[in-house]
């Protein structure tokens, strides 16, 4: 088998490791990939959102299954052409992607299906928007960009002030172009953050083991919101009890929700959620795996991923055994000082052997470049650094023995992943 995985950061660098267990494949290609999964996979350059070139490219070399993980070619409808030309793929149509690429969208499906949510209002208007904070007068309250925006479209403020900055960057500067074109004004919640990624054919859906992600850029949550900073996974507050309350209240209600829509999902569906006094509720869908959480969920997976992601496509999930390992994982993101706002790139990685890695850890590559045999940095988000243990203390200990170890100049990473 000919696979062709689209994307290029830490999240296909883990897809790509995993799905090489599976010994029916004998080429993994990946547009545009890294320096650091060109040690796994033969990279090609082509942008992960020009799905014209990418339907070519894999028509032409004869892929017979395409892995299309990032949220903008799957609201691109990458799947839908794809599949128009024969070949099979693991993700969503674009019309279910939509549960990620509008948040309008999905907080619309929640309120008809009675899917626990944050209450909200949605606006295309900035005055009005403001009006109605103003008269609400309950802070802090949360902005939130209708559309993509790399994880970053999410403001929360404390003040009228606050509110005042937001509307203006969302609406009116249009920091993240389109995606301010409305935008959802929404109860601020509090309680603990889990992240679920569950596979699903759109007629069964099976969770993976859980994890927590680390949003903010520094330590003890400050700073501005980002990709995600680091992850562990099992998450410590996602008992078996609140596992099945997601499953009934959640995870189910969503699945027929989308059929009963007409837009059946397939591949991976993220669930974040957070964990309130009033039970949980969703923060936000992705369409695709989140990143950093796949680097400390797919080294649990002890089933075959390519497997899992045909059943997916196939609809025959049901029939599929998912096992996990007991273990517990921890990753540690080294960004470039300055992300997620201003960064330089091109600094050289030390601490890494020719294949880009490090011993006793695997280190997932998300903005690097290789050139002459060395690794230079290419991104934001550069590495992560992922270890898994019997322990999650254990994992932890041994990620950041290894975030000492390997590092550029102006590393910035933080030190508390996984202590909250
Ligand atoms: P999102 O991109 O929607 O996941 O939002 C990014 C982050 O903002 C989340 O992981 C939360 O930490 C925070 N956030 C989003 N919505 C809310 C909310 N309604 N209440 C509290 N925090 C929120
Ligand atoms: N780590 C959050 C995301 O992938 O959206």
């Amino acid at each position: 088998m000919k696979v062709l995985v689209v994307g290029g950061g830490g999240r296909e660098h883990a897809v790509i490791h995993k799905l090489l267990e599976n010994k029916t494949i004998e080429k993994i290609w990946c547009a545009p990939g890294n320096g650091g999964i060109s040690a796994e996979a033969e990279c090609v350059d082509i942008k992960a959102t020009d799905v014209d070139n990418m339907v070519k490219f894999a028509k032409d070399n004869g892929a017979d299954f395409c892995v299309v993980t990032p949220d903008d070619p799957l609201a691109l409808g990458m799947v839908d052409q794809m599949e128009a030309v024969g070949i099979p793929c693991f993700g969503p149509h674009a019309n279910a992607a939509i549960i990620e690429a509008s948040k309008a969208f999905s907080k619309n499906l929640m309120k008809k299906y009675g899917i626990p949510t944050a209450a909200y209002e949605i606006f295309d208007n900035p005055e009005e928007a403001m009006a109605y904070i103003k008269e609400k007068n309950q802070f802090p309250v949360v902005l939130k960009a209708d559309g993509l925006a790399l994880g970053k479209g999410v403001l929360i403020a404390e003040t009228l002030e606050d509110v005042k900055a937001a509307v203006r960057e969302l609406m009116i500067d249009r920091m993240f172009g389109k995606a301010g074109n409305k935008i959802v004004v929404e109860e601020f919640m509090t309680g603990k953050e889990v992240s679920v990624l569950a596979f699903t054919d759109s007629k069964v859906i099976k969770p993976m083991v859980s994890s927590m992600d680390h949003k903010r850029a520094d330590d003890y949550d400050q700073g501005l919101n980002t990709g995600g900073m680091g992850t562990i996974a099992p998450s410590p507050y996602y008992t078996p009890e609140i596992a099945e309350r997601c499953m009934q209240e959640i995870f189910l209600p969503t699945l027929k929700a989308m059929n009963a829509e007409g837009r059946p999902f397939k591949g991976c569906l993220y669930f974040g959620l957070m964990l309130t006094k009033d039970g949980p509720k969703v923060v936000e869908y992705n369409c695709r795996f989140g990143d950093p959480e796949t680097q400390v969920v797919l080294p649990l997976l002890k089933s075959d991923l390519f497997d899992i992601m045909r059943a997916c496509h196939d609809e025959t999930l049901a029939d599929m055994d998912i096992e996990w390992s007991t273990d517990a994982c921890a990753c540690v993101v080294e960004a470039s000082g300055g992300y997620p706002v201003k960064y330089q790139k091109g600094y050289e990685i030390h601490g890494l052997d020719e294949k880009g890695q490090h011993e006793g850890v695997f280190v997932y590559h998300a903005g690097t470049k290789k050139e002459n045999g060395k690794y230079y940095t290419n991104g934001g988000r550069v590495i992560g650094i992922t270890a898994k243990a019997p322990t999650q203390k254990e994992a932890i200990v041994r990620a950041y023995a290894a975030v000492e170890e390997i590092g550029f100049k102006d590393v910035h990473y933080r030190h508390d992943i996984g202590q909250k």
